[in-house]
């Protein structure tokens, strides 16, 4: 029997520094596939840069899983889409060779990739969480021992109450992530501030498995 992973539409941009890891690049609501590449270009020159297109739609924009109301999960959903997204991973991680790639996901891609820190650990070898949320009411235990995570946060985000982001923060590394959380003066949208950050923690990951 053969079993194909998810079909996930999605663009693939080989590394020309092999000493990258690759990222794995996770658009908000009404994004796609190109959305992040010229942000994954920034913070991780030379890396490879997988970014698939979330497979849901909502009133025609496509989003990673089903939400009821803003901010309000349908959690079935997202357990099932993120399962699809583990799939097409590691399909994607065998055909290419790639190494577990660095998650990095900006809102409703941040969100998918904290359920899959969480469900699936050890698949990514970390995450860069841009105005995340905690993505179940009752959380699944994971073991995320030494697993590395950026949770960047908006002062004034009206999407993500900063209540919200500690409690992420407080259950990654509750869970044994190394978690650095910065809340920055900002909204829910990405900042300058946000892509220095990320730059600078993806070269400090970088110096760290040399
Ligand atoms: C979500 O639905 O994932 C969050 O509300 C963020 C968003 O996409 O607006």
């Amino acid at each position: 029997m053969t079993v194909t992973a998810p079909a996930f539409v999605h663009a693939f941009e080989p590394a020309t520094d092999a000493a990258r890891p690759p990222l794995l690049l996770l658009h908000g609501t009404g994004g796609d596939e190109r959305d992040l590449l010229p942000l994954g270009r920034l913070v991780a020159p030379g890396a490879a840069l997988l970014s698939p297109r979330g497979t849901v739609l909502e009133n025609g924009m496509p989003r990673f899983f089903r939400r009821l109301a803003e901010g309000v999960f349908d959690e079935d959903d997202l357990r099932a889409r993120t399962d699809d997204l583990a799939a097409f991973l590691r399909a994607a991680m065998a055909e290419h060779g790639l190494a577990a790639p660095v998650a990095l996901g900006f809102s409703n891609g941040a969100n998918i990739a904290a359920s899959l820190l969480l469900r699936h650990p050890g698949l990514l070898g970390g995450a860069a969480l841009l105005r995340a949320m905690v993505p179940f009411r009752d959380p699944p235990a994971a073991r995320l021992e030494g697993t590395p995570v950026l949770l960047l946060s908006g002062a004034s985000d009206p999407i993500v109450p900063a209540a919200n982001s500690a409690r992420l923060a407080a259950l990654l590394q509750g869970a044994g992530a190394r978690v650095a959380h910065r809340e920055l003066p900002v909204g829910h949208g990405l900042s300058q501030m946000d892509v220095a950050l990320a730059r600078d923690w993806l070269a400090t990951l970088q110096e760290n498995a040399r």
